[in-house]
């Protein structure tokens, strides 16, 4: 994690040239005739049509009417406008036209603008980080003079930030609200966490900033006290993909960092970062390309009670969908909300939670057991269970499992004892030197009722052994299990052998 060192580092070394915080005056709406007739605009609006190149895009001016037409603004479309974040090379990152293009192809009759701001972003961060405020504020204007020149209501304007965009919004949004109107949505894609992280709801994105707010949270690793995205809940429902702190498939690049950093100096130190940071972009922009994968999210304690598979519930809004097509629920606390995802587009994973009663005679054993499942669509890779705790007596066992496929209904489950090679013959070498009485003194495990709840349909199934002998598994030995109905949960057979 050497990268993330760095990183802290540059940010410190930085924070330490220029101490100052990030304040301003955030409600500043005060801009009279005068301003209006010579304003000096601190960014730029694009307006995105299509095609990879913003630079020459259609530019709408502050308190400029005519480029609302010049750039084909309808105003009875939804407004849309991407924030980039902290820059370093001072280039519109390409995830930009590349949201803007799914945003594009999924719904056609959509204004989408570009919040250019890359001149007070190509600064040190904490500079970079006040002029968050600046920003802010110039959307605000922007969207009070669409609502006072042609009617467009604030409540129809959704904000993208990313990392220090994300604050933007925010910011945006607060101001607004300081002159009585409320900001449709704002989306924060990893909002950035130093010098926001910790700071009072008025100092960073908050849920009071918009109508809804929503958060991806995918890369809050901490280091020497920072994280590069923002730790704490600051919306109405905050994703954490993968426990938010590192995402799948980033690992390869922090490893490659010598090698990058030699080749491509600091630019490819920030492509380095980039691939945790920016994973929160690409899981939105999945959510709009792959509209058939949208991935369900779960409200959840923390990560470690999300990967023991027990929250997987969907009653009063305690999951909700990834992305675009959230379900826009105001709640008055943050919820957190716990996700597996691959490490590829599309990210979508498909949650189990997995109950399994085992009795064992011997004193803590840690078997490798395994299962592989069959549904009415397709049957699953061989699915490695990784126990929390060794297993001892008699205890129900709670996991999560996912799968990348739909397989469709659950209908037959195998777990196997997938014995060491190593272990099996010092085993039988024991057997030889000890003669046991019968085959059941070896080691072997008592499988009870087997309960799976699927995340995503919520449908709970249960499993029994399909034959008398199947309760029973030893080393180096696969069972079958099927789908049996609530009655059956209680057969003869697996309480005869105790
Ligand atoms: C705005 O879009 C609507 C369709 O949604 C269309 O009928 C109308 O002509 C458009 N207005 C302008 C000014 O292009
Ligand atoms: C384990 O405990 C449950 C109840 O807690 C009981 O129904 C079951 O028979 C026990 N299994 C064994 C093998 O003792």
């Amino acid at each position: 994690m050497h990268v993330v060192n760095v990183f802290s580092f540059l940010l410190i070394t930085s924070s330490l040239c220029d101490g100052r915080r990030a304040r301003g005056n955030r409600a500043d709406n005060d801009f009279g005739l005068k301003l209006k007739t010579h304003y000096q605009p601190k960014s730029m609006f694009r307006m995105y049509t299509h095609g990879k190149d913003l630079e020459d895009s259609c530019t709408i001016e502050l308190f400029q009417a005519h480029t609302l037409q010049s750039c084909n603004f309808n105003s009875s479309h939804p407004l849309i406008i991407i924030i980039h974040g902290w820059s370093m090379d001072g280039m519109i990152e390409s995830w930009v036209t590349r949201l803007a293009a799914a945003l594009k192809s999924t719904q056609k009759e959509i204004n989408i603008l570009v919040s250019d701001w890359k001149t007070l972003a190509q600064q040190h961060y904490p500079i970079a980080a006040q002029n968050t405020r600046v920003v802010g504020q110039e959307i605000a204007r922007l969207l009070t003079w669409l609502e006072d020149l042609i009617q467009f209501p604030v409540s129809k304007a959704h904000l993208i930030g990313y990392s220090l965009g994300a604050h933007i919004a925010g910011f945006a949004g607060s101001n607004l609200a300081a002159s009585g109107r409320t900001l449709g949505r704002i989306t924060g894609l990893d909002p950035a966490g130093p010098l926001f992280e910790g700071m009072s709801s008025t100092d960073r994105l908050s849920p009071d900033d918009a109508r809804f707010v929503d958060a991806i949270h995918t890369f809050t690793q901490q280091h020497m006290g920072l994280s590069v995205g923002i730790k704490q809940p600051v919306a109405h429902y905050d994703f954490y993909p993968n426990g938010g702190s590192f995402q799948p498939g980033c690992h390869l690049h922090i490893q490659n960092l010598y090698a990058h950093l030699s080749q491509y100096g600091l630019m490819g130190f920030e492509q380095t970062v980039k691939c945790a940071h920016e994973r929160a972009v690409h899981l939105f922009i999945d959510s709009l390309l792959n509209r058939d994968k949208q991935i369900m999210a779960y409200k959840c304690r923390d990560n470690t009670a999300f990967n023991k598979g027990v929250c997987l519930d969907c009653r009063k809004n305690r999951c909700n969908t990834l992305g675009y097509d959230i379900k826009k629920v105001r709640t008055s606390n943050s919820k957190r909300l716990y996700l597996k995802t691959r490490s590829l587009m599309p990210y979508k994973l498909y949650h189990f939670q997995f109950r399994i009663q085992l009795f064992t005679q011997f004193e803590k054993i840690d078997p490798s057991l395994t299962i592989k499942l069959t549904g009415t669509l397709e049957e699953s890779k061989t699915l490695p269970i990784t126990l929390v705790k060794e297993l001892s007596g008699n205890k129900t066992y709670t996991f999560l499992i996912t799968l990348d496929t739909d397989i469709g209904d659950l209908m037959l489950m195998h777990v196997a004892w997938e014995a060491d090679p190593l272990w099996t013959s010092i085993w039988s070498k024991v057997k030889t030197i000890i003669p046991w009485g019968s085959k059941e003194d070896g080691p072997q495990i008592t499988i009870g009722r087997i309960r799976v709840k699927s995340g995503e349909t919520q449908q709970r199934t249960m499993f029994c052994a399909q034959t008398e002998d199947g309760v029973f598994i030893r080393p180096s030995e696969e069972k079958l299990f099927v789908r049996c109905d609530e009655r059956r949960e209680k057969p003869e057979r697996v309480r005869s052998r105790g």
